[in-house]
């Protein structure tokens, strides 16, 4: 397998979305931490118009739903096209068949999470796809998608903001795109626990101290320190991944 390699050696990764709105995903991804790991070539994003797609000659990528009901539907055909294409780009890529993975994002899916992140970011390809209006044909869904992912139980107007979270999660997960290596490992969700509380200059604000073990320079007191911290906080604020924390660490 040939894989995609930056100047440096690295391995890329490659994000691919299939949106109507192009623009939105492209400006919503080219700043700060993402918008620098495309500039220096960690990951790729191209956001591909759906619309390019269609065979109507009205540029038209929607249609009425069978059997009657509120909104428009977006229609197979444009959808279908607009994935092989990608697809065949990266097997050309690749100079093999095996289909990248093409994750539908639907609030029907199964939850979005830091494992699943870790998981996706292994992936040299990922290909997004995003609804629009009352979702897609049933049909090519049933052709094309893979994985079928939510970021929460609510409901956004499109797939673009999903997609964009799923991107951001991602990314920062790919060798290379955080400057500071440790930061993704002792983050929030790192051994399935909150992040423990941090402190910058000065020592004293508002007459609030820095707690004093921060400052003793011991690290073995202050690594036990920030344990402490992040199983404290997870037992208060977040009792469902206490849970699952102690069942995982249970001795017994
Ligand atoms: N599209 C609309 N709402 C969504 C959600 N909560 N997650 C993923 N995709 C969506």
């Amino acid at each position: 397998m040939i894989c995609d390699i930056n100047i440096s050696g690295v391995i890329m990764m490659n994000f691919h979305i299939l949106t109507l709105f192009p623009d939105m995903v492209m400006q919503g991804l080219n700043t700060s931490i993402i918008g620098r790991a495309v500039e220096k070539e960690y990951i790729t994003i191209d956001a591909v118009n759906i619309r390019d797609y269609t065979l109507d000659k009205h540029g038209k990528v929607d249609d009425y739903t069978y059997g009657g009901g509120a909104g428009m539907l977006m229609q197979a055909q444009p959808v279908y096209d607009a994935c092989m294409a990608v697809q065949a780009k990266i097997a050309e890529r690749k100079k093999n068949t095996v289909g990248a993975r093409v994750i539908y994002v639907t609030p029907q899916g199964k939850t979005f999470r830091q494992e699943m992140a870790r998981e996706m970011a292994k992936e040299e390809d990922l290909i997004f796809l995003c609804g629009h209006y009352e979702g897609v044909d049933e049909r090519v869904l049933e052709e094309i998608v893979t994985d079928y992912v939510s970021i929460g139980d609510y409901v956004l107007t499109g797939g673009e903001l999903p997609a964009m979270v799923m991107v951001d999660a991602i990314a920062r997960l790919v060798p290379g795109v955080l400057h500071n290596s440790d930061s993704a490992v002792t983050e929030s969700f790192h051994d399935g626990l909150l992040e423990y509380p941090q402190y910058s200059r000065p020592e004293v604000w508002r007459d609030k101290r820095v707690p004093e073990i921060l400052l003793s320079g011991d690290h073995a007191k202050v690594d036990a320190w920030r344990l402490e911290q992040s199983i404290e906080r997870t037992r208060k604020l977040r009792p469902d991944l206490y849970a699952a924390y102690i069942e995982n660490h249970d001795e017994g």
